[in-house]
């Protein structure tokens, strides 16, 4: 089971302290995606670091971005690609999201590639076009690779809140799996009280937590949820 925090634009819990508490739970894999700033933190305290983006080219006159030889230089073992707040709100595009997968995989990175429908698709029934489109868009470009990760985020559910039902999540897990067999994470308003049975559904391989992840014992918490569920 992996359990990733994607900690956004918050500064987030001490690296330190979180990687203390972590240690004490068997059976999963902590991921911490952090702002870029503490990436370097992160690292040094001895969590497994991911950045929330990296871009496709090795260095160039790309502002903002940073590069997947830049991350690994630095010891941060992988990347997340296409969250939905970078589709949404800076127009990301399948295209971009593939080519930044597949050039972190070629570059030696993990990568957490990040899909799911709004609630507008959800509600017009296009649910499975959407995954299709881009789960096809990961697929087409990296195929099934050992160091890929999906992520199921229904918009809908992200800091909302709102939880895909276990049920829901597994229907949708399933599918993505149809198309891409590589371990699924399922992501929105992950919680240590829903975390158990949403980690109990055969095709959820773990979760991708915002908010819950800013604190050490609620993080903590749903990783030994993921990890009892396998025990
Ligand atoms: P949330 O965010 O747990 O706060 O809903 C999940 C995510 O966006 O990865």
């Amino acid at each position: 089971m992996i359990v990733a925090g994607n900690w956004k634009m918050f500064e987030g819990p001490d690296p330190t302290a979180l990687a203390r508490r972590l240690e004490s739970i068997d059976g999963v894999d902590a991921i911490v995606c952090p702002p870029y700033v503490s990436l370097a933190r992160c690292v040094d305290a001895g969590l497994t670091t991911y950045a929330q983006n990296v871009h496709w080219e090795d260095e160039g006159a790309f502002t903002g971005e940073i590069s997947p030889c830049m991350l690994l230089e630095r010891d941060v073992a992988g990347s997340l690609v296409g969250h939905s707040e970078r589709r949404q709100y800076f127009g990301e595009t399948d295209e971009d999201v593939a080519r930044r997968a597949k050039s972190a995989l070629a570059a030696g990175l993990n990568v957490i590639a990040c899909v799911g429908e709004t609630q507008e698709q959800r509600n017009a029934g296009d649910t499975e076009t959407v995954l299709r489109l881009q789960v096809d868009a990961v697929r087409v470009a990296c195929g099934p690779h050992d160091r890929l990760v999906l992520a199921y985020e229904p918009v809908w559910a992200i800091g909302t809140g709102l939880t895909a039902t276990p049920e829901l999540a597994e229907a949708a897990h399933a599918l993505i799996k149809s198309l891409l067999d590589v371990p699924v994470l399922y992501g929105g308003s992950v919680k240590p009280d829903n975390a158990a049975e949403l980690m109990a559904q055969p095709s959820v391989d773990g979760a991708l937590v915002g908010g819950a992840s800013l604190d050490v014992e609620s993080f903590a918490a749903i990783c030994q949820a993921a990890a009892a569920s396998r025990s």
